[in-house]
């Protein structure tokens, strides 16, 4: 018990350090005054000749691959996430040009570590993004980034998921200006908000209403998360953390998606968490009116500033104002709250949940 601080649950404890991991994340590697980027072992023209870019991961750091992929593709870098263990039976083509990053905490995920072996075997170069120095993907990849989150305990990833997706803003940045030659359009905009993160962590912590609204919500039958763009990859991380630890249905969906089969699940006993980051907005704000229409209640997760979400909305969880590609973060931290309060509420064991290790070393 000592070990947590005072909190009830390392996952609490977890989510209450992630100002202080993010700044580790950050530190000495982004001037947002200047717009560059220092990544130790990666100066300028480290990724020149990278073509294209995959990534390979499990669980939440898969999530973080899919932010990763989308912050690399609209930079202009062509970039996939794959499932670690789907990319053992059906590979993409890869050649030398291919950069191919594992996304991995531990760096003993036993699929993530045998989809890059075999992305080895085939000419890709390889990158783990991992928080343990030492562990087997960090030796065995060509190259290695440290995400410098600190000892996670707590088998649900959280302050581990915010440093890898700030990781991976960096490194999407460095291999944009290295493949493109141009800094992305508004670099000095996005690393600002990066640099900001950590205070605006800081205030959901101290202002969250994710237990209340836990508590709202606790008899439903089951708990839907959407989100487009950079914060699909948001609603499928809120939905896993939600059923990892709570034990309840939940599932999470691309926003434009809902109508296309999901929605005949909607009821008046299904809260729908909307995720919204200032950037087309108005689209996921049709798809939500298509599951009130149905009688769900929503629950938003956006800034103040964004009014029609709040004129539909039930409730909000409130995320400070910051650029959209950096807002998904600002929400995984209200609904990893949400999550841990839904479960503590529920008594469930938080910190090892029933099924689940916090490494998985069989593929
Ligand atoms: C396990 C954990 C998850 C984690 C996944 C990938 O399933 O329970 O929380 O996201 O492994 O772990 P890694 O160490 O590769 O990021």
């Amino acid at each position: 018990d000592a070990g947590k601080g005072g909190y009830d649950h390392y996952m609490l404890k977890e989510i209450h350090e992630q100002p202080a991991a993010l700044r580790q994340t950050l530190r000495g590697r982004a001037d947002p005054t200047t717009g560059d980027i220092d990544l130790e072992d990666f100066p300028a023209g480290t990724f020149e000749d990278v073509e294209r870019v995959q990534f390979v991961a499990c669980g939440t750091s898969y999530h973080a691959g899919l932010v990763g992929a989308q912050f690399l593709s609209s930079g202009g870098v062509p970039a996939q996430a794959f499932l670690a263990s789907e990319y053992a039976t059906s590979q993409p083509p890869v050649d030398e040009g291919t950069l191919v990053v594992g996304v991995t905490q531990s760096g003993e995920t036993a699929d993530t570590l045998s989809a890059l072996r075999r992305a080895n075997a085939s000419g890709a170069r390889t990158l783990a993004v991992t928080n343990v120095v030492g562990s087997t993907a960090a030796r065995e990849c060509d190259d290695a980034l440290f995400i410098r989150a600190g000892p996670e305990i707590g088998v649900a990833a959280t302050k581990t998921f915010s440093s890898q997706v700030v990781s991976l803003g960096l490194l999407a940045e460095r291999m944009v200006r290295d493949v493109t030659g141009s800094r992305t359009d508004d670099a000095r905009a996005r690393l600002e908000a990066l640099s900001d993160l950590p205070g605006h962590v800081q205030q959901i912590l101290d202002y969250t209403s994710a237990r209340r609204v836990a508590e709202n919500y606790r008899d439903s039958e089951a708990y839907f998360f959407i989100g487009r763009g950079t914060v699909r990859p948001v609603a499928l991380e809120g939905a896993l953390k939600f059923k990892e630890i709570s034990y309840e249905h939940a599932e999470g969906f691309a926003a434009g998606e809902l109508k296309h089969g999901p929605l005949a699940l909607v009821t008046p006993e299904t809260p729908i968490f909307a995720v919204f980051t200032g950037r087309n907005d108005e689209k996921t704000l049709g798809n939500v009116k298509e599951a009130e229409a149905r009688g769900a209640p929503v629950v938003a997760v956006a800034s103040d500033g964004q009014e029609s979400v709040h004129q539909y909305a039930d409730e909000v969880l409130t995320i400070p104002d910051t650029h959209p590609d950096v807002a998904g973060v600002l929400a995984n931290v209200q609904l990893q709250l949400l999550s841990y309060h839904a479960a503590d509420l529920l008594d469930r064991s938080i910190d090892k949940p029933r099924n689940l290790a916090k490494s998985v070393t069989v593929e």
